[in-house]
């Protein structure tokens, strides 16, 4: 594999950036990469205390080394400011903010949020070493910038060299669409479904029976890379790069329904982190009426600082709106028996790392359920 004078003298330097560009030589190698391509941003995932334990935090606490571009980080265990009020005990939050001290110390911005389009949006043709499965999917297809589905660790090494492998989504030609998909109902179950039907290399051309919102997209996006190991899809007038391919032939037809019901005791919104829009369409949704549930809502700093209009009516009638973390990364929600979601990513990941059950519904059924006595 090729490499420039840069990151020869990288490789040689016998410390941890020389251990980050040997893993980026490794992956490039078993992808026959012909080099490493500079990124212009990074995103670190499993931040959580939850998803990485002593052994991450440790791991952490250990790198010698600065990130070389800009880096922003998935969501933590629990709400920064509200922590006490999530019930989170004192030894998770000392952990926990130990983790966001050395990952600070390495450069990175604290974004806490899967959603780092919203935070600072790439440009189309940017390469990127993204490692949130569900922004990967978003930022390929509906921005056009391109990234593999980076690992945590790869996406660290990323960080610290500035650079990935140059192969997969990163070429052109790689990201031709090769099946064309009918997609209807519900756009959070229909990508899930779409995801299982699919193997992991495909790239679907999705006809969407209904012009989606922005934020069908989103769901959209995270559901079907949860599914599968999908990494982008294609569509007509909505994806930047649908015309620049051959329309594949072959045809499947997807269908968003289905239900699954348990007495929730908690309606959860916001995976992946909602964006201003949607907080102003729950809003909407509430007419004014109080809720009689608990209904959380989960976004970014950076979205709720925007949004603080939006977040003061949606408190006074009984929401609580959350930030940097989420119904799956956050023990917060172990207290309840059973969460109410709109998001197919929540409905797969909630019964696997929560001690909760999980209930289905669309976000106006969530509204309306958290208004019903
Ligand atoms: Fe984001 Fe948590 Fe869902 S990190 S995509 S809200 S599982």
């Amino acid at each position: 594999m090729y490499l420039s004078k840069d990151e020869e003298e990288m490789l040689e330097r016998g410390d941890d950036v020389a251990k980050a560009m040997q893993i980026l030589v490794t992956i490039g190698k078993m992808f026959e990469a012909e080099r490493l391509i500079k990124i212009r941003s990074a995103h670190v995932s499993g931040i959580s205390y939850d998803n990485i334990g002593d052994a991450g935090l440790e791991f952490l606490e250990s790198l010698k080394a600065k990130f070389s571009v800009p880096t922003t980080i998935n969501p933590a265990g629990f709400d920064l400011l509200r922590w006490k009020e999530m019930r989170i005990d004192d030894e998770f939050y000392n952990k926990q903010i130990r983790i966001l001290k050395a990952l600070k110390d390495l450069g990175a911005n604290l974004t806490l949020t899967c959603t780092p389009y919203y935070v600072n949006r790439p440009n189309f043709g940017d390469h990127l070493a993204w490692a949130e499965s569900s922004a990967v999917v978003y930022a390929n297809s509906l921005i056009g910038a391109r990234t593999n589905r980076e690992a945590g660790i790869t996406s660290i090494a990323a960080a610290i060299t500035g650079r990935t492998a140059y192969f997969g989504l990163h070429i052109k030609e790689n990201r031709a669409p090769t099946v064309k998909v009918k997609v209807s109902g519900n756009l959070a179950l229909a990508g899930y479904i779409l995801g299982k039907e699919l193997k992991g290399n495909e790239i679907p051309y999705v006809i969407f029976e209904k012009k989606p919102l922005e934020f069908e997209l989103k769901l959209f996006s995270a559901s079907l890379a949860t599914s599968s190991g999908i990494a982008m899809f294609h569509s007509p007038e909505i994806t930047p790069e649908a015309e620049d391919f051959e329309v594949p032939r072959e045809k499947i037809e997807v269908e968003g329904k289905g239900e699954k019901s348990c007495d929730a005791d908690l309606i959860a919104i916001g995976c992946p982190h909602t964006s201003r829009e949607e907080l102003k369409t729950i809003l909407e949704l509430l007419n004014g009426e109080k809720v009689k549930k608990n209904f959380w809502i989960f976004t970014s700093r950076k979205i709720f600082e925007e949004s603080k209009d939006l977040v003061e009516k949606l408190e006074k009638l009984g929401v609580k709106v959350f930030c940097d973390t989420c119904m799956v990364v956050s023990p917060a929600t172990d207290k309840f028996n059973c969460l109410m979601v709109n998001s197919a990513k929540a409905l797969h990941y909630i019964p696997l790392r929560r001690k909760c059950h999980v209930s289905f519904s669309s976000l106006e059924d969530c509204v309306r359920y958290a208004k019903s006595p």
